[in-house]
């Protein structure tokens, strides 16, 4: 079988950049998982409801990702909402639909559908997801060097960002712990290219 590399980690760890840069040079998709659940909050947002309710209107949405070498498409009922997926509206009410047993088990169905070699990156793809990948990785990094990679990103200033970091590593720890597998890189005194070269090095045919 073709190989799925898992790369995890908490809130702005770099893990989609280092994730697209994997597989960009290996040639082959990456994933980023974390957009299905994006998809689903925006869904709450759309209809004004909460985590509780979308849990039980997930039949009414098509969900679709179609990932390439350099991005990640999200459709939703065949319309394309990649763009509005990344702001702080959605990053607010994520965690909480994140945590709803129906709306895991509704993304990973989307995602065990995805057609293999990739690069993937989450929270519990090593752990749970994709537990037979040959290769799983864990970024780490301090809140404080996450928030400021994460400020350029967000119209926001870094203390509102640090909390907001702050705020998701706590209600995502649940599904947050690293694959017992998983190799732990912590990224704080790496740039972007010092840990794509180090997850590289790890890996073997
Ligand atoms: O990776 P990203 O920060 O974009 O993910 C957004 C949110 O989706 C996370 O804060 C978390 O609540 C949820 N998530 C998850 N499991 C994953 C990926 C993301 O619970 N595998």
């Amino acid at each position: 079988a073709a190989p799925i590399i898992t790369i995890d980690g908490p809130s702005a760890s770099g893990k989609t950049s280092v994730a697209r840069l994997v597989a960009q040079r290996l040639g082959i998709p990456y994933i980023s998982s974390g957009l299905l659940y994006r998809a689903v909050a925006l869904m709450c947002l759309l209809e004004n409801v909460t985590a509780e309710e979308i849990e039980h209107r997930l039949g009414k949405y098509r969900l679709e990702l179609h990932p390439t070498p350099e991005a990640n498409r999200v459709l939703l009922n065949g319309k394309d909402v990649t763009e509005s997926l990344h702001n702080l509206e959605v990053d607010a009410v994520v965690s909480a639909v994140a945590k709803r047993p129906g709306v895991r088990a509704y993304v990973n169905a989307v995602l065990r559908e995805l057609p293999g070699p990739f690069v993937i990156d989450g929270r519990d793809m090593g752990s749970t997801v994709f537990p037979e990948a040959k290769y799983k990785f864990y970024l780490t990094a301090s809140p404080e060097v996450r928030a400021s990679r994460r400020v350029p990103e967000r119209d926001a200033a870094y203390e509102t960002v640090l909390a907001e970091i702050l705020r998701r590593d706590q209600a995502d720890a649940t599904q947050s712990a690293p694959a017992k597998d998983a190799l732990l890189l912590d990224t704080s005194h790496l740039d972007l290219d010092g840990v794509v070269q180090a997850v590289l090095g790890h890996l073997t045919e």
